[in-house]
């Protein structure tokens, strides 16, 4: 069935991202502020019923990919339960998650058990002081240790996320590609983006991905290998004879906008729209009444604007409309 989301630029929509939490163990310096963060109070969050009910009340106009983000989604407990609650409606095809890793070594089992379809983990540096820096205070072995075990478990591809910033991680892709070589890992290079201020030097550390590009012609033949399922966004490529690939996700210098097929639910009950603007609307208090939840997405849907104004903000120019005022944490990317 075709999805009936569609937007007034026809953009069809069949895809949400539900962030379940707005905290997380640790404070990557993009994405939230050092101190001083204001957490929802647990009565303020959406429970795992409320989720599956907007689910399913819009599984039937066609939506079918669902990522589960956070803050980090597997702070909140019990995470396997909602995952079993969600595979468990009609419609419902494919089931992410979005976690820094941390954690994975102990869930990954129970995560795949319970209909986890697929992972994707941040993992900005492999090297351990410098992790450090970037998450202010986590061990990149436990993320190492996360990635194992999700192999293990049997997800596959295994996707790493990585931030690329001037000045802090640009001199570890070759490390990163090399990763490719031998395991099917998809490592995707993400272009630093100004959401909220958590602090973190947006202008100073953007950097636009030619970088990777050029760094890995260097080094090896490659090349495109067009449409991996699933890769969203992301540009891909693969290193002559390697297992795993890579790709470019460049929403700053390259926008996807025109094919953005996502929706966004946060952890508070709001829907947003579009990840860069303020426009929400809460649907927690419609909750149970289906029709009227499906009304609010509508509503959502049609106020969804055409593309973010990001390249704007790296120029410094007038931006005509509000940036969204959350920190990432608070919408789960
Ligand atoms: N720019 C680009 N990517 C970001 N992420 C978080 N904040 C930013 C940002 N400012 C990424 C994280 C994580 C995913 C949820 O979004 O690395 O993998
Ligand atoms: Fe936490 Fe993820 Fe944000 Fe880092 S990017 S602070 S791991 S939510």
């Amino acid at each position: 069935m075709e999805s009936k989301l569609m937007d007034p630029f026809g953009r069809v929509h069949d895809y949400l991202r539900i962030s379940v939490t707005d905290r997380c163990n640790l404070r990557c310096v993009y994405c939230m502020p050092e101190e001083g963060m204001q957490f929802e109070p647990t009565e303020r969050i959406l429970s795992y019923e409320e989720i599956t009910s907007i689910v399913k009340a819009l599984a039937p106009l066609g939506i079918r990919k669902l990522r589960l983000t956070g803050g980090e989604p597997l702070v909140r407990k019990g995470l396997d339960q909602l995952i079993a609650m969600l595979s468990a409606i009609p419609g419902i095809e494919d089931i992410a998650l979005t976690t820094n890793g941390i954690y994975l070594a102990a869930y990954a089992d129970r995560l795949k058990s319970a209909g986890l379809t697929r992972v994707n983990i941040s993992l900005d540096s492999l090297k351990p002081e410098r992790f450090a820096r970037i998450t202010r205070g986590g061990k990149v072995d436990r993320v190492l240790e996360g990635i194992k075990a999700s192999q293990r478990a049997g997800f596959q591809p295994i996707k790493l996320n990585v931030v690329l910033m001037k000045g802090v991680n640009d001199d570890e892709v070759e490390d990163f590609l090399r990763m490719t070589l031998e395991a099917p890992i998809d490592i995707r290079f993400i272009e630093y983006m100004p959401i909220g201020d958590s602090g973190g030097n947006w202008k100073s550390s953007y950097l636009p991905l030619e970088h990777v590009l050029k760094t890995c012609g260097d080094k090896w033949n490659y090349e495109s290998c067009g449409d991996v399922y699933g890769n969203g966004p992301a540009d891909s490529y693969r290193i002559a004879g390697a297992a795993g690939t890579f790709g470019l996700i460049h929403p700053v210098s390259s926008h996807f906008c025109g094919s953005c097929n996502r929706l966004r639910l946060t952890a508070d009950g709001n829907i947003k729209p579009c990840l860069y603007w303020s426009d929400e609307y809460n649907v927690r208090p419609l909750v149970g009444d289906d029709k009227a939840v499906q009304d609010l997405f509508y509503k959502a849907l049609g106020s969804k604007p055409e593309t973010h104004d990001m390249v704007k903000a790296l120029k410094g120019q007038q931006i005509d409309g509000t940036p969204t005022l959350r920190h990432m944490s608070q919408i789960g990317g």
